[in-house]
C-alpha cells in the first residue's frame, strides 16, 4: 500500500502514522524527521532547512523532491511506504508523480486550527525515534521520558505559538489545496482513494477509523 498523509500541523500525522506502517509493514517516510536528522547532524542541508523551519516556512521544492525520490528507491519500500508530511505543495505532487510516485490512498486528518496550539503546545518528542507524546493527551510513563528508551524527550523549536501560526498559515495557502488536487484524480483515474477523518476524536478512533477504511481500500485491490 501506498499512502500519502495530509493535515495541518499537529493533526497527529505523525502519531497515525505508526499504526499504518506498524498495520501494512511499511516504512514511515517523514521529511519533518528526515530534515530534522539532517539538522542534527549538522550537514549542509541541515543547516539550509534550519532557518526556513524555525521561521515555518517551507524547505524548497527540489530540496525535498530529491530527498524524497531517493529515499523512495530504497528497498524497504519495495511493497509500499507512507509519506508524512510530503507533498506540501502542489509542486510536489505533480513532480512525485511525474517521477513515477504512484499513490492507491490518501488520508487526510482534519483539526480545526483552535486545537492545534494546544496539542503543539503540550508535544515532547523522542528524537532517535521519532516517537510523539502529549503531556495531557498521550503521556509517557515516566514525565518527559521515553516509555521504550527511558532517554529524556525533548519538545521542537518550532512549537512556540508565533511558529505554529506561521506554520498553520502556510498549511492554509499551499497544502490544503493537495485535497482537491487528489480528489480530481480519483475521480479522472479512480485512484488515489481519498478517505477524511476528523482529527479531533481521540487517538484510538482516528487509528480505528483510518486502518478500517484502508481495509476496505486494500480488500477492493
Ligand atoms: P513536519 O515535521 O512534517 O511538521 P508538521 O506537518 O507541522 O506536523 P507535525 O509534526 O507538527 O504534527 P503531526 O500532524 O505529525 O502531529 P503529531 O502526531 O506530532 O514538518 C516540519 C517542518 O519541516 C515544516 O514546517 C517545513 O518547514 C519542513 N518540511 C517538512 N516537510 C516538508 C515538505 N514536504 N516540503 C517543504 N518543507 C517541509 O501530534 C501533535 C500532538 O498532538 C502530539 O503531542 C500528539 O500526542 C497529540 N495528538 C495526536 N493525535 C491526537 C488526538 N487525536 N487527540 C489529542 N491529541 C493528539
Amino acid at each position: 500500500m501506498r499512502i500519502v498523509l495530509i493535515g495541518p500541523p499537529g493533526a497527529g500525522k505523525g502519531t497515525q502514522a505508526r499504526y499504518i506502517c506498524e498495520a501494512y509493514a511499511i516504512p514511515q517516510i517523514s521529511t519533518g524527521d528526515m530534515l530534522r536528522a539532517a539538522i542534527a547532524a549538522g550537514t549542509e542541508l541541515g543547516r539550509q532547512a534550519k532557518a526556513v523551519i524555525d521561521a515555518g516556512e517551507l524547505v524548497s521544492d527540489e530540496i525535498i523532491i530529491g530527498l524524497v525520490t531517493d529515499r523512495i528507491a530504497a528497498p524497504d519500500c519495495a511493497n509500499g511506504f507512507l509519506l508524512d508530511g510530503f507533498p506540501r505543495t502542489l509542486a510536489q505532487a505533480q513532480d512525485a508523480r511525474a517521477a513515477g510516485v504512484e499513490v492507491d490512498a490518501v488520508v487526510v486528518i482534519t483539526v480545526p486550527d483552535t486545537a492545534v496550539v494546544e496539542r503543539l503546545s503540550g508535544r515532547r518528542i523522542h528524537p532517535a525515534s521519532g516517537r510523539v507524546y502529549h503531556v495531557t493527551y498521550n503521556p509517557p510513563r515516566e514525565a518527559e521520558h521515553d516509555d521504550v528508551t527511558g532517554e529524556p524527550l525533548v519538545q521542537r523549536e518550532d512549537d512556540r505559538e508565533a511558529t505554529i501560526r506561521d506554520r498553520l498559515r502556510v498549511y492554509h495557502e499551499r497544502t490544503e489545496q493537495l485535497t482537491g488536487y487528489y480528489r480530481e484524480l480519483e475521480t479522472r483515474a479512480g485512484r488515489p482513494r481519498m478517505i477524511t477523518v476528523d482529527g479531533q476524536r481521540p487517538i484510538d478512533a482516528v487509528r480505528d477509523a483510518i486502518l478500517d477504511r484502508l481495509s476496505a481500500i486494500a480488500q477492493a485491490g
